[in-house]
Parts: C-alpha cells; sequence; structure tokens
C-alpha cells in the first residue's frame, strides 16, 4: 500500500440543537445512515464507507463541531505524529481503544486555531451494503441524496497559518490551493493528505474553534444537480450553488442544517499528488475562487459560522 500516515478525514462530531429535526435533515434529505445511537449521540455513515461511521451528531445547546477525526494507515504512525505534536509545541492526550466506540485508541490535540483533531487507526468495519465478491452498483434502499462518502471538513480560527504549518510539517499534508491577501498572509488554506483536492481547509478568523462546513462526495455534476432539486423539493436552505468553484475546480452547493450547520455537496475535483504545484487565489478575485461563473458569493458564505 502506497499510502501512508494520515489516510482520510474519517470522521466529523457535529453538535446539533434539535435531534429529531437533525435526523430527518441528515437521514431523510441527505441520505445518510445511522448505524446506533439514541437522543444524545447518534451515529451515521455515508453508504460506501466500510468504517463504522463517519459522522457524529450530539445533542447540544449550540451548533458547530466537537472535533475531527483522521485515520491513518497504521498504529505506529499514531506514535509518530504524537512525538510530532508534542515537538511542536501541542499537549496530546491519549484515549484508550473503545473511548471512541468502535475505535481503536487515538491520540488528541487542539490545534492553533482551536479546533479539537483525533488521529486512529483501527475502526471497526460494518461494511457498504455490498458483498466483497461481484459486488453490485449501489446498495438497495438508498434515500435523499445519498453520498458515498464523507469528503472533507473546512474550519475557521486564528493562527491559521500555524495550524496549516502543523499540518504539513507534522502530518505531511500538502497544500493544493490558497487564497492570499494583499499583504501575502493566507487567508485560506486547502491542505489534502491524500490524492483529494483537499482534507481539511482553514480560514484566518478571530474567533476559534469555527465551524464552516463538512463536506460529502457525489460521483459527478449530474447528481450535484439533482441534489439542487431535492434540496429544493425538501425546502433546505441553500447558502451557495449549484456553482463551480475556481477553487479546487469541484462543482458544489452549500446549505443549511437545520441547527445552521452548513453542508456541502462536492463533486468533479481534480487529484492532488503531493509533487502538484500549490495554486494561488488573489482576494481580489475571490469570488471566482468561490463561484466561478457568478463571480460572487452570498454574503452568509464568509460570516456564518457554527
Ligand atoms: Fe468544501
Amino acid at each position: 500500500m502506497a499510502i501512508s500516515g494520515v489516510m482520510r478525514l474519517g470522521e466529523v462530531a457535529l453538535r446539533v440543537l434539535d435531534m429529531d429535526a437533525a435526523l430527518h435533515h441528515y437521514i431523510d434529505i441527505v441520505g445518510l445512515q445511522k448505524v446506533t445511537g439514541d437522543t444524545g449521540h447518534v451515529y451515521l455513515k455515508c453508504w460506501d464507507e466500510h468504517d463504522h461511521h463517519s459522522v457524529i451528531l450530539r445533542s447540544a445547546d449550540s451548533a458547530g463541531m466537537d472535533y475531527c477525526a483522521f485515520k491513518c494507515r497504521a498504529d505506529a504512525d499514531l506514535d509518530r505524529f504524537a512525538e510530532g505534536a508534542k515537538a511542536f509545541g501541542l499537549e496530546v492526550s491519549e484515549l484508550a481503544a473503545e473511548e471512541r466506540l468502535a475505535s481503536g485508541r487515538r491520540i488528541r490535540f487542539q490545534v492553533p486555531t482551536g479546533h479539537w483533531v483525533e488521529l486512529y487507526a483501527h475502526k471497526e468495519q460494518n461494511g457498504n451494503g455490498l458483498p466483497l465478491r461481484n459486488p453490485d452498483p449501489f446498495p438497495d434502499g438508498l434515500k435523499g441524496i445519498a453520498p458515498g462518502r464523507l469528503e472533507h471538513c473546512f474550519v475557521y480560527g486564528p493562527d491559521s497559518a500555524a495550524a496549516a504549518r502543523f499540518f504539513t510539517d507534522v502530518l505531511d499534508f500538502s497544500v493544493s490551493e490558497r487564497l492570499e491577501l494583499p499583504d501575502g498572509s493566507t487567508k485560506a488554506c486547502f491542505l489534502a493528505c491524500n490524492t483529494a483536492m483537499h482534507d481539511i481547509g482553514i480560514v484566518e478568523h478571530n474567533e476559534p474553534g469555527k465551524f464552516h462546513h463538512m463536506s460529502f462526495w457525489l460521483d459527478s455534476p449530474e447528481e450535484i444537480y439533482r441534489a439542487a432539486l431535492l434540496l429544493g423539493k425538501n425546502d433546505v436552505p441553500i447558502d451557495e450553488g449549484p456553482t463551480q468553484h475556481g477553487i479546487g475546480r469541484a462543482k458544489t452547493i452549500y446549505f443549511w442544517d437545520p441547527s445552521g450547520n452548513r453542508n456541502e455537496v462536492f463533486s468533479g475535483s481534480y487529484l492532488s499528488y503531493p509533487d502538484r504545484p500549490a495554486l494561488t487565489w488573489d482576494a481580489a478575485q475571490i469570488g471566482k475562487a468561490i463561484s466561478y461563473p457568478q463571480r460572487r458569493m452570498a454574503e452568509t458564505f464568509m460570516t456564518v459560522l457554527t
């Protein structure tokens, strides 16, 4: 296996204000599958994920993200990254196996933007509903938009340059694209750990620990358009799109869950191997960067966070 170290975003733990409304949104409209849970915590997954779950909803008084977790290739990666994180100056704690549901041991730390990040190498697998021999292209009974997998998450916080440096220097991520302010500083940084265009994005912002969106992969631009119609059919408020980003060339829609957390469906971006040169967008081109054909974006897009 050529991929080593951090493989992918494996989990987003999200706070929701009304669990019943959240479950209607995420299961009936977005089309995630409920794995287990009760009124306090519900564990969901996308249909083509083999791991036990990828999205956790927690009932809370405020919306936002509790933490995001990345899956590593090998257990020894956790020790290597823990040492690196400590050397970088972060406090690192260890969670024993099963302290998180269906998970092997984890390391946990707070990156400079104030977000909690966890790394793990093992999670129980419960399959994607298809056999491993001669599988059909998709299982029966898919509902709603039905994305195949969790794609990336996007966060806002202070000292984003240090956070990006942590992801590149300690966790071996690559910068695929960045949005540059006139003074040369980075407003937004897109960071990839595998061949995705990005697995996490970080935006400079004065409040720590803020959540912009989590994104779900769809296989084609046609599925993005179908998702737009399903969002319309269910009166789900849309923040931006359907459109195409200049950044990443991805076809996209941003929409809101009932708690005000932003979701995205995403398709058609390029592969970003680590030797691909990083791209830079000038802040003056932010309209094209976010929504290329319209060359502008919703007022809420850069300002509403949870
Ligand atoms: Fe995104």
